[in-house]
């Protein structure tokens, strides 16, 4: 197959406007320092992201009882983060959205399948690196954006890709470097970088089948690592596999990467099934 990153990444259209809200609130996530008011205004200049999110905190849901008319009040009663969170998701699902499926392509297990792993990233921010929580998010949220460009530019190549990694147990990237000689990661980093959206970012995409790249001291080394923990933590739990050998299949390096013993990993999974099942919402609201 004769194709090229670059090549690809500059088939993907112009965005719509809209998303230019989307990559400001993603912006804003990536900045600690990020408040209320900078969320508010943002949000606000988007009629159709300010009713979604309406709907989503008069929803029965939160069961709150008046009427909610105003993003400032969503976000004093539903909290910065909630908001932050399911502001930037709405985003990106409607990008999703608009990408094609196939039969060998399940758009819907994507989408959950980055749902799922920016709750794990989020989670492990809150553990290890509470500042980043919110970049966390976003980054693993965003890791794998790179299949929904190769599956609009390469079509039928990208279901054979798909196909193969399927019939012959290998993972994507795996598949994609011996036929392509780049993988989905490039690819998405290439995009999130034309997005201009931060360099974490872009490395969390690069790398989140191989955190072994880069060295430990590297800048970016952390959110690299979360990005890669997440991917196969949120694997695990949507491909009900079990057990520390289980993942050692999907990723014979894991134990290279991460030193946790059976006992230690267990913890780890306890930990993250509770807070996917807390973060239901996410679900229910996107619709997966
Ligand atoms: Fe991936
Ligand atoms: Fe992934």
């Amino acid at each position: 197959m004769n194709y090229q990153i670059d090549k690809i990444v500059n088939q993907i259209e112009r965005l719509p406007t809209r998303n230019h809200v989307a990559f400001e609130v993603i912006q804003l996530c990536a900045d600690p320092n990020s408040t209320v008011n900078q969320l508010k205004s943002i949000i606000s200049s988007d009629q159709v992201l300010t009713s979604q999110i309406l709907r989503i905190a008069n929803s029965s849901y939160f069961n709150y009882p008046r009427t909610i008319h105003s993003i400032e009040r969503a976000i004093v009663i539903l909290g910065f983060n909630l908001i932050r969170d399911i502001a930037i998701s709405i985003a990106i699902y409607s990008f999703y959205k608009g990408f094609r499926k196939s039969s060998v392509f399940d758009l819907r297990y994507v989408w959950r399948h980055a749902l799922l792993s920016g709750i794990i990233g989020r989670t492990l921010g809150k553990k290890y690196d509470p500042e980043n929580q919110s970049l966390f998010y976003v980054g693993c949220l965003l890791h794998d954006i790179g299949k929904l460009v190769e599956s609009r530019t390469m079509n039928e190549d990208f279901d054979f890709l798909l196909e193969k990694s399927h019939q012959e147990g290998l993972r994507l990237d795996v598949v994609e470097k011996k036929f392509l000689n780049f993988h989905h990661g490039q690819v998405g980093g290439k995009l999130l970088e034309k997005w201009n959206l931060p360099e974490e970012l872009v490395q969390m995409a690069i790398h989140h089948h191989d955190p072994s790249r880069i060295p430990s001291t590297a800048r970016h080394g952390h959110a690299i690592r979360v990005a890669y923990l997440s991917n196969i933590l949120a694997h695990y739990i949507q491909d009900g596999m079990k057990g520390l050998e289980a993942i050692l299949q999907y990723d014979a390096n894991f134990t290279r990467h991460f030193r946790f013993n059976e006992e230690e990993f267990q913890e780890l999974i306890t930990t993250v099934q509770e807070v996917v099942e807390e973060n239901q919402v996410y679900f229910d609201i996107l619709q997966v």
